[in-house]
Protein backbone atom coordinates (compact mmCIF):
# COMPACT_ATOMS: atom_id res chain seq x y z
CA UNK A 1 0.00 0.00 0.00
CA UNK A 2 1.13 3.71 -1.08
CA UNK A 3 1.42 5.93 1.87
CA UNK A 4 -1.45 7.59 0.55
CA UNK A 5 -3.49 4.34 0.76
CA UNK A 6 -3.13 4.36 4.01
CA UNK A 7 -4.02 7.46 4.78
CA UNK A 8 -7.22 6.80 3.24
CA UNK A 9 -7.90 3.47 4.93
CA UNK A 10 -7.17 5.67 8.35
CA UNK A 11 -9.36 8.53 7.73
CA UNK A 12 -12.31 5.52 7.19
CA UNK A 13 -11.32 4.01 10.15
CA UNK A 14 -11.91 7.27 11.83
CA UNK A 15 -14.97 7.80 10.56
CA UNK A 16 -16.03 4.07 11.03
CA UNK A 17 -15.34 4.86 15.19
CA UNK A 18 -16.72 8.13 15.24
CA UNK A 19 -19.78 8.36 12.81
CA UNK A 20 -20.30 4.93 12.66
CA UNK A 21 -23.81 4.99 14.83
CA UNK A 22 -24.47 8.55 14.64
CA UNK A 23 -27.97 9.44 14.76
CA UNK A 24 -29.04 12.38 12.61
CA UNK A 25 -28.25 11.19 9.09
CA UNK A 26 -24.72 12.09 9.21
CA UNK A 27 -23.38 8.68 9.90
CA UNK A 28 -20.17 6.91 8.08
CA UNK A 29 -22.98 5.71 5.18
CA UNK A 30 -22.82 9.36 4.45
CA UNK A 31 -19.34 10.35 4.63
CA UNK A 32 -18.84 7.04 2.41
CA UNK A 33 -21.52 8.17 -0.03
CA UNK A 34 -19.76 12.01 -0.24
CA UNK A 35 -16.75 10.06 -1.32
CA UNK A 36 -18.23 8.38 -3.92
CA UNK A 37 -19.62 11.21 -5.23
CA UNK A 38 -16.91 13.51 -5.14
CA UNK A 39 -14.88 10.27 -7.04
CA UNK A 40 -17.22 10.08 -9.77
CA UNK A 41 -17.30 14.12 -9.94
CA UNK A 42 -13.26 14.31 -10.18
CA UNK A 43 -13.51 11.47 -12.82
CA UNK A 44 -15.02 13.85 -15.07
CA UNK A 45 -11.74 15.93 -14.94
CA UNK A 46 -7.79 14.98 -15.56
CA UNK A 47 -5.44 14.59 -12.97
CA UNK A 48 -3.59 17.53 -14.15
CA UNK A 49 -6.72 19.72 -12.91
CA UNK A 50 -7.65 17.93 -9.92
CA UNK A 51 -5.66 16.59 -7.08
CA UNK A 52 -7.83 13.32 -6.42
CA UNK A 53 -5.84 12.53 -3.25
CA UNK A 54 -7.13 15.59 -1.34
CA UNK A 55 -11.07 15.52 -2.65
CA UNK A 56 -11.13 11.74 -1.25
CA UNK A 57 -9.45 12.73 1.61
CA UNK A 58 -11.66 16.12 2.18
CA UNK A 59 -14.40 13.76 1.34
CA UNK A 60 -13.62 11.26 4.10
CA UNK A 61 -12.84 13.97 6.66
CA UNK A 62 -15.91 16.85 6.51
CA UNK A 63 -18.35 15.57 8.90
CA UNK A 64 -15.64 14.80 11.54
CA UNK A 65 -15.92 18.71 13.22
CA UNK A 66 -19.13 19.04 12.01
CA UNK A 67 -21.27 21.46 14.82
CA UNK A 68 -24.51 20.05 14.47
CA UNK A 69 -23.47 16.05 15.12
CA UNK A 70 -24.04 15.03 18.09
CA UNK A 71 -20.59 12.67 18.98
CA UNK A 72 -20.57 9.49 19.83
CA UNK A 73 -17.33 8.22 20.04
CA UNK A 74 -14.63 10.51 21.11
CA UNK A 75 -14.49 13.53 19.72
CA UNK A 76 -11.11 13.72 17.27
CA UNK A 77 -10.40 16.43 15.06
CA UNK A 78 -9.07 16.85 11.69
CA UNK A 79 -6.15 18.15 13.33
CA UNK A 80 -5.23 15.54 15.88
CA UNK A 81 -5.94 13.23 12.62
CA UNK A 82 -3.40 15.63 10.89
CA UNK A 83 -0.99 14.93 13.61
CA UNK A 84 -1.02 11.17 13.44
CA UNK A 85 -0.38 11.33 9.49
CA UNK A 86 2.35 11.94 7.54
CA UNK A 87 0.94 14.79 4.76
CA UNK A 88 2.51 17.51 3.00
CA UNK A 89 1.82 21.07 4.74
CA UNK A 90 0.16 22.27 1.34
CA UNK A 91 -2.28 18.97 1.47
CA UNK A 92 -3.33 19.78 5.42
CA UNK A 93 -4.08 23.06 4.25
CA UNK A 94 -5.95 22.54 0.96
CA UNK A 95 -8.25 20.36 2.88
CA UNK A 96 -8.67 22.34 6.01
CA UNK A 97 -9.70 25.38 3.73
CA UNK A 98 -12.33 23.00 2.09
CA UNK A 99 -13.84 21.41 5.24
CA UNK A 100 -14.24 24.98 6.92
CA UNK A 101 -16.01 26.71 3.78
CA UNK A 102 -18.07 24.02 1.88
CA UNK A 103 -21.12 23.81 3.92
CA UNK A 104 -24.54 25.87 3.38
CA UNK A 105 -24.32 27.64 6.67
CA UNK A 106 -20.64 28.91 6.03
CA UNK A 107 -21.98 29.55 2.35
CA UNK A 108 -24.68 31.72 3.89
CA UNK A 109 -22.15 33.07 6.18
CA UNK A 110 -20.24 34.24 3.05
CA UNK A 111 -17.86 31.87 2.88
CA UNK A 112 -16.72 30.95 -0.28
CA UNK A 113 -15.13 27.55 -1.82
CA UNK A 114 -12.46 28.31 -3.94
CA UNK A 115 -10.38 25.52 -4.71
CA UNK A 116 -11.63 23.08 -7.67
CA UNK A 117 -11.21 19.79 -5.29
CA UNK A 118 -13.84 21.96 -2.57
CA UNK A 119 -16.34 22.67 -5.32
CA UNK A 120 -16.35 19.28 -6.12
CA UNK A 121 -16.26 17.95 -2.43
CA UNK A 122 -19.49 20.40 -1.19
CA UNK A 123 -21.44 18.98 -5.02
CA UNK A 124 -20.50 15.37 -3.40
CA UNK A 125 -22.45 16.48 0.06
CA UNK A 126 -24.92 18.37 -1.39
CA UNK A 127 -26.37 15.60 -3.81
CA UNK A 128 -26.62 13.46 -0.35
CA UNK A 129 -29.07 16.22 1.06
CA UNK A 130 -31.20 15.79 -1.76
CA UNK A 131 -32.93 12.70 -3.79
CA UNK A 132 -34.52 9.94 -2.00
CA UNK A 133 -31.63 9.48 0.63
CA UNK A 134 -31.96 13.04 1.05
CA UNK A 135 -35.46 12.68 2.49
CA UNK A 136 -34.67 9.77 4.82
CA UNK A 137 -31.52 12.38 6.18
CA UNK A 138 -33.99 15.33 6.98
CA UNK A 139 -36.33 13.03 8.81
CA UNK A 140 -33.34 11.58 10.92
CA UNK A 141 -32.15 14.87 11.26
CA UNK A 142 -35.26 15.87 12.38
CA UNK A 143 -35.94 13.23 14.78
CA UNK A 144 -33.09 13.09 16.44
CA UNK A 145 -33.55 17.51 17.36
CA UNK A 146 -36.88 15.52 18.49
CA UNK A 147 -38.96 18.21 15.93
CA UNK A 148 -42.35 17.52 14.36
CA UNK A 149 -41.99 16.15 10.95
CA UNK A 150 -44.10 19.51 9.83
CA UNK A 151 -41.24 21.07 10.57
CA UNK A 152 -38.88 19.11 8.49
CA UNK A 153 -41.17 19.57 6.10
CA UNK A 154 -40.57 23.46 6.08
CA UNK A 155 -36.92 22.68 5.60
CA UNK A 156 -37.56 21.51 2.08
CA UNK A 157 -38.95 24.95 1.25
CA UNK A 158 -36.43 26.42 3.61
CA UNK A 159 -32.95 24.92 2.20
CA UNK A 160 -33.18 21.44 0.55
CA UNK A 161 -35.37 23.08 -2.88
CA UNK A 162 -32.53 25.96 -3.09
CA UNK A 163 -29.94 23.36 -3.46
CA UNK A 164 -30.44 22.07 -7.03
CA UNK A 165 -29.23 26.02 -7.86
CA UNK A 166 -25.71 25.61 -5.99
CA UNK A 167 -24.14 23.29 -7.89
CA UNK A 168 -20.87 24.40 -9.00
CA UNK A 169 -19.51 21.24 -11.37
CA UNK A 170 -21.21 20.28 -14.48
CA UNK A 171 -21.40 16.79 -13.33
CA UNK A 172 -22.46 17.79 -9.98
CA UNK A 173 -25.43 20.17 -11.91
CA UNK A 174 -26.73 17.16 -13.94
CA UNK A 175 -26.74 14.64 -11.10
CA UNK A 176 -28.59 17.25 -8.89
CA UNK A 177 -31.23 17.62 -11.29
CA UNK A 178 -32.44 13.70 -10.81
CA UNK A 179 -31.99 14.42 -6.90
CA UNK A 180 -33.92 17.53 -7.01
CA UNK A 181 -36.88 15.93 -9.05
CA UNK A 182 -37.04 13.39 -6.57
CA UNK A 183 -37.19 15.93 -3.78
CA UNK A 184 -40.57 17.52 -5.19
CA UNK A 185 -41.89 14.19 -6.12
CA UNK A 186 -41.83 13.20 -2.78
CA UNK A 187 -42.79 16.78 -1.23
CA UNK A 188 -45.68 16.47 -3.63
CA UNK A 189 -47.00 13.36 -2.55
CA UNK A 190 -46.70 14.12 0.70
CA UNK A 191 -48.85 17.26 0.47
CA UNK A 192 -51.36 15.18 -1.31
CA UNK A 193 -51.61 12.24 1.49
CA UNK A 194 -51.36 14.41 4.10
CA UNK A 195 -54.82 15.02 4.56
CA UNK A 196 -56.25 15.42 8.07
P1 LIG B 1 -24.37 21.84 5.88
O1 LIG B 1 -23.42 21.24 6.91
O2 LIG B 1 -23.85 21.83 4.48
O3 LIG B 1 -24.91 23.15 6.33
P2 LIG B 1 -26.30 20.27 6.95
O4 LIG B 1 -25.32 19.50 7.80
O5 LIG B 1 -27.13 21.35 7.56
O6 LIG B 1 -25.54 20.86 5.74
O7 LIG B 1 -27.26 19.25 6.29
C1 LIG B 1 -26.95 17.91 6.31
C2 LIG B 1 -28.20 17.09 6.39
O8 LIG B 1 -28.96 17.44 7.55
C3 LIG B 1 -29.08 17.31 5.19
O9 LIG B 1 -29.59 16.07 4.76
C4 LIG B 1 -30.17 18.21 5.73
O10 LIG B 1 -31.40 18.05 5.09
C5 LIG B 1 -30.25 17.81 7.16
N1 LIG B 1 -30.71 18.96 7.94
C6 LIG B 1 -30.03 20.04 8.31
N2 LIG B 1 -30.82 20.92 8.96
C7 LIG B 1 -32.05 20.36 9.00
C8 LIG B 1 -33.32 20.73 9.54
N3 LIG B 1 -33.49 21.89 10.16
N4 LIG B 1 -34.37 19.89 9.39
C9 LIG B 1 -34.21 18.71 8.75
N5 LIG B 1 -33.04 18.29 8.22
C10 LIG B 1 -31.98 19.09 8.34
NI1 LIG C 1 -21.82 15.84 5.05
Amino acid sequence: MTNKSLIIASARALVENTLGSEPSGHDFEHVARVVHNAKTIAATYPETEVDYFVVELAAWLHDIDDRKIEYVGNHITVQQFFASVELEHATRIAITNIIETMSFHHQVAGAVVTSLEGQIVQDADRLDAMGFIGVARAFAYGGSKKRPMVETIRHFDEKLFKLVALFNTPKGKELAQIRHTELVQFYQRYLAENIY
